[in-house]
């Protein structure tokens, strides 16, 4: 029987550790605070952001609510976020992303000061992390590899496969794991027979966007298996990229979806939030 990984809980306990600093900081006459832009009303946007807020509010981060109208102009959303650049005031600007068609947003990513980027999105910010300086990290990658940490997993000199090459996800996730010694190799669509790469994984980190997408034939028998994918299968029930069900018994170590990467990608926004204090 897979052990479950529970992010639940290890995204609380880092919760818990944060707002300790924060109050350690607090008496030190600092504080903390996070600017939040959301552009439009995306119903999944409102959600996230709503979910951001309440986690500052959580470990005692102040956080600035920006709601923009969907025909906010490029150059207002640019001049909204180098006010927030200047501002002394302010440690840490997100950008809730998609933005609408009209703003083009690696623009508004390039905007936003890579000292205040707790996204990690800025290319100062990816460019560091690769050459292995420090950086903000991309927040759901950053999860992982707390996930597999503090589950006592060790990822020097396994054989690390991910699935899905996205600039937010698949890739700083090879970067980091091949920072902790993995060997890493990343899969993607036009990869060749997936299942053979797939199946050589001790870990196998799957964010390839489709629901149920890996069955046991993909895994290898005691592999560990992080599932980043979230969507709502055929009975309205919240999955992930992987057949929870087909796997379950075939892995040693598995994150369910939901309670697995979902709540660390929240805990690790808070922890960048936290680091933006000293830069
Ligand atoms: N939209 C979906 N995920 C994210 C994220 O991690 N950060 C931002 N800014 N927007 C998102």
């Amino acid at each position: 029987m897979a052990r479950l990984i529970d992010g639940k809980q290890i995204s609380t306990q880092i919760k818990e550790e944060l707002k300790e600093k924060v109050s350690v900081l607090k008496q030190q006459g600092k504080e903390i605070t996070l600017a939040v832009i959301q552009v439009g009303a995306d119903p999944a946007s409102s959600v996230y952001v709503r979910n951001k807020k309440n986690a500052c509010e959580y470990i005692g981060i102040r956080s600035l609510a920006y709601e923009l109208e969907e025909t906010v102009t490029e150059e207002e959303l640019v001049r909204l976020v180098e006010e927030l650049n200047d501002r002394e005031d302010v440690h840490g600007i997100l950008v809730q992303l998609p933005l609408p068609k009209h703003i083009n947003e690696d623009l508004i990513i390039k905007t936003i000061s890579p000292k205040k980027d707790v996204d990690g999105f800025h290319p100062m910010n990816v460019g560091a992390l690769t050459i292995g300086q420090p950086s903000f990290v991309s927040c759901t990658p950053a999860g992982v590899i707390q996930l597999l940490k503090r589950s006592d997993i060790s990822i020097e000199g396994k054989e690390c496969v991910v699935i899905g090459r996205s600039n937010i996800v698949g890739k700083p996730m090879a970067t980091l794991l091949l920072q902790e010694n993995g060997t890493v190799t990343i899969c993607h669509s036009r990869t060749k027979n997936l299942k053979e790469v797939t199946k050589r994984a001790d870990i196998l980190v799957v964010a390839i966007g489709k629901p149920k997408f890996v069955t046991k034939e993909f895994v290898k028998e005691g592999a560990v298996v992080i599932d980043v994918g979230i969507h709502r299968d055929e009975n309205n029930k919240l999955c992930g990229d992987v057949d929870y069900e087909d796997v379950v018994d075939h892995v040693s170590a598995i994150t369910p979806v939901p309670g697995g990467v979902g709540p660390m990608t929240i805990s690790m926004l808070m922890n960048n939030c936290v680091e933006s204090i000293n830069l």
